[in-house]
């Protein structure tokens, strides 16, 4: 049994402890959770003092869930000296103090992981790392703060800026001071811990230039509307002849553009390298599950606990729905199912493959239709 301390149990830290009791109460055990205050002590493993959780001789793993430089550092830093792992979701410490922790844990045979610090669900740095194994990564742009993505596309369907990033607290994805997000602020630490994983270049958050969404007005909305593209707050960094051109900045994004279809929540990293050309990955930035999710495939990078177990299969192709595009000389059999013309109704997979067989026409194509159909 891997026992563990958490050190946060807001929202991310919640997320993290419904993972481990939902699929991990086998192998992790939660032995002590740090609380903000006496109200937040829900049983007895819940304690205020952060030494209980820290000192605890039977804790090889912290997860720090707390967020804000001071004084998540200086437990971080001790739980690294002290002969614990250490997995982080604080980009705003980790981006501002990288130097010091990674010197901390590489001095003290520690590990400190932060896969929830950017990106939120995405695993970019496991791909980053395994993907620079093999290849050289010349620029990185991405969609990276789920807040600010969020209020730009409720923006775009005609919410205002207030209700949006309402909305956006109330969901989980905001900042405890939601300005790091509208700012940029956010979007510029995790902007430096991607340069430091993927160019080995430490760049400090304030190197950064920096330009938010704070300032946006419906009117920039509808003028990207009419141009018919959509405003994002995007984060840049490339190698040029010089250095690295790192930059956050809102964009006027195509339509066409994969960027463009990233809305609510989610984030989206694309990467350009030598040998793989462009490689793009999306996923929830924000809230509680996602986050925890990648803290909790940190956990298990560190300690291979579960052996994988096969269950016999179950093929269930009667649940799920869909539409689907049919091609035959035999429609007579589908007419019950089409509506219009070529495209079914929505019908289980069962109900298609029986229909086929009915057919019996060796020629006939059928697809997947995603989206709408009017
Ligand atoms: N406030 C952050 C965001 C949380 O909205 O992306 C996840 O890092």
């Amino acid at each position: 049994m891997l026992s563990i301390g958490l050190l946060g149990a807001g929202v991310v830290g919640s997320g993290v402890k419904r993972i481990l009791e939902e699929k991990f109460s086998e192998q992790v055990c939660i032995r002590k959770i740090l609380v903000r205050s006496d109200r937040e002590k829900l049983a007895e493993n819940y304690t205020t003092d952060p030494y209980e959780v820290l000192d605890d001789e039977e804790i090889s793993v912290i997860i720090e869930a707390m967020g804000g430089i001071h004084p998540a550092y200086d437990y971080v830093s001790y739980a690294l000296s002290h002969h614990k792992n250490v997995i982080s979701a604080n980009k705003k410490m980790l981006a501002n103090c990288y130097d010091e922790l990674m010197e901390t844990a590489r001095s003290n045979h520690t590990t400190l992981r932060y896969e929830a610090a950017c990106g939120g669900g995405i695993p970019l740095f496991h791909n980053i790392s395994r993907l620079q194994r093999s290849d050289t990564i010349s620029s990185v742009k991405g969609i990276l703060n789920g807040t600010c993505n969020y209020i730009l596309s409720e923006m775009s369907t005609g919410l205002s800026f207030e209700e949006a990033l309402q909305n956006a607290q109330k969901l989980g994805y905001a900042e405890a001071d939601p300005s790091d997000d509208i700012c940029g602020y956010d979007t510029q630490n995790k902007l430096s811990l991607l340069c430091a994983d993927v160019f080995h270049t430490r760049l400090k958050p304030e190197e950064i230039p920096l330009f938010g969404i704070d300032r946006i007005s419906e009117v920039d909305s509808e003028i990207a509307r009419g141009s018919s593209r959509l405003i994002k707050l995007v984060a840049s960094a490339s190698r040029t002849e010089n250095g690295i051109e790192a930059f956050v900045m809102p964009v006027f994004v195509p339509w066409e553009d994969s960027f463009a279809s990233i809305s609510g929540n989610f984030n989206i990293l694309r990467l350009e390298s030598d040998y793989l050309g462009r490689f793009e990955m999306t996923a929830q930035g924000a809230g509680s599950l996602p986050t925890a999710d990648a803290i909790v495939q940190d956990l298990m990078d560190i300690h291979h606990t579960a052996d994988r177990v096969f269950e016999k299969g179950i093929t269930d192709l009667n649940t799920n729905r869909y539409r689907f595009y049919i091609n035959t000389s035999n429609p007579e059999v589908f007419t019950d199912i089409t509506k219009h013309n070529l495209i079914t109704v929505k019908v289980t997979l069962q109900t298609l493959i029986d229909k086929i067989k009915e057919a019996n026409d060796p020629d006939i194509f059928v697809a997947l239709y995603e989206g709408d159909y009017d």
